[in-house]
């Protein structure tokens, strides 16, 4: 009954999480949702379900309360090897920067990664997968770009779109060829960028293996205006762009990133208030990060009050990488939204639903509502507030994927 292509899950509370101005959508209680094949038909209370809906089967919920199905929309899932020795070096007082310029941090992972296969990368990939899926994620962004190099850049996103096989989840592949540059290039950076530009990119583009293009902006990664060169080859090709921007200093790189249209830019702790009104006015969503702002022990906040008094959307994402972001709850991802971060349990939910959606350029998943994809967590809690209070728990009952129970 729960898999026919046509049912209504009944004696639900439904946080719909639309954009209406009213905490979590405006909660229904005693509520139902209509599911027709992927999508849904219906949502209400049920003394309202239409005639139409009242002789599909019924599938009764005890209570649960409904979400749309979490996002997680910045993820580098796919990698070789771990650093957890980084983690050692970190406790013993290297800084993130020093140890990355010591030849460890992102180049590491990129030694194991390359020498990963395929076959590897999935198997090293799916426990983490399968955590963040067990805690009611339907829909994921996996960037390359600890390959940096075509055959190993292709081989992580092959291995992200083979996830989404194997699994009942909805893969994003970002390239993210200009994360660093690599050993055979040191010193001469702009020419790493032209091969990423000019050769990988538009080589992965060609293979259908790229859905948007990120990159790094930073003292320890690429300029602004090597970034540029990046973007408007990937804008030739009509990707969307997004980019790591502000995280350890304020390089102009949301602005920039703005200027192209970004569907996002992430972390932002030093993003000042220019930068904010040029995501507004470009309509780009702030994907904060705090994962990699706790494991990093940062200590400047990202403007999370101008973000929301120019109204741009905000996001939450695990960022979940060997090193500054060893993460694969993205419950444990909104609680540090509350608790660091000062966002309300509202905002952390509608941050890793409608607006994690918004963050990947997806308008028909996010909230519950009639046409959306039925992409939908079912909790065993009273409030949603639970979801981002709780530390460590995880009070998933059913995640429907596609329909699919
Ligand atoms: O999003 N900031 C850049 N990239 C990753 C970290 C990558 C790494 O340290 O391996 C991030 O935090
Ligand atoms: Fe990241």
């Amino acid at each position: 009954m729960a898999n026919s292509t046509q049912y209504v899950l009944t004696n639900l509370r439904v946080a719909p999480m639309q954009a209406n101005g009213e905490n979590y959508g405006g909660l229904i209680e005693n509520g139902a949702i209509a599911i027709d094949g992927e999508t849904i038909a219906w949502v209400g209370p049920v003394a309202d379900i239409p005639i139409d809906y009242r002789e599909w089967p019924t599938r009764e919920c005890d209570g649960a309360l409904a979400t749309p199905g979490l996002i997680d929309c910045h993820t580098h899932i796919v990698f070789g090897g771990d650093r957890a020795n980084e983690f050692e070096m970190r406790l013993e007082g290297a800084s993130y920067e020093e140890v990355a310029r010591a030849g460890g941090g992102i180049i590491s992972t990129v030694k194991a990664t390359r020498t990963a296969s395929v076959e590897e990368l999935v198997a090293d990939a799916l426990p983490r997968l399968d955590a963040l899926i067990a805690e009611g994620v339907t829909t994921i962004e996996i960037k390359s770009g600890y390959g940096l190099e075509l055959e190993s850049e292709r081989n992580m996103l092959l291995a992200a779109r083979e996830l989404g096989e194997l699994r009942d989840i909805n893969v994003r592949t970002t390239f993210l060829g200009a994360h660093a540059t690599p050993p055979e290039f040191k010193g001469r950076a702009d020419d790493y960028i032209n091969l990423v530009a000019e050769e990988m990119l538009p080589q992965l583009h060609k293979e259908g293996l790229i859905d948007a293009v990120d990159g790094f902006c930073e003292g320890i990664a690429f300029s602004p205006e090597q970034i540029k060169v990046v973007f408007n080859a990937a804008t030739k090709l009509g990707l969307p762009v997004k980019l790591h921007a502000e995280q350890l200093s304020n390089l102009g790189g949301a602005s920039l990133a703005a200027s192209f249209k970004a569907l996002s830019a992430d972390h932002l702790e030093y993003l000042d208030e220019a930068g904010v009104k040029a995501m507004a006015a470009a309509g780009s969503t702030a994907v904060l990060l705090p994962g990699a702002f706790y494991t990093l022990r940062e200590t400047q906040m990202p403007p999370v009050q101008l973000l929301r008094d120019h109204q741009v959307p905000i996001s939450l994402a695990t960022d979940c990488n060997p090193g500054s972001s060893p993460l694969t709850s993205l419950l444990l991802t909104m609680n540090m939204g509350a608790t660091l971060f000062r966002m309300t349990p509202d905002e952390c939910l509608a941050a890793t639903t409608r607006n994690a959606a918004k963050a990947l350029g997806f308008d028909d998943r996010g909230t519950l509502a009639v046409g959306q994809r039925a992409d939908i967590a079912l909790w065993a809690i009273q409030h949603p507030a639970e979801l981002s209070y709780r530390i460590g728990f995880n009070p998933l009952k059913a995640r429907i994927f596609g329909g699919k129970l």
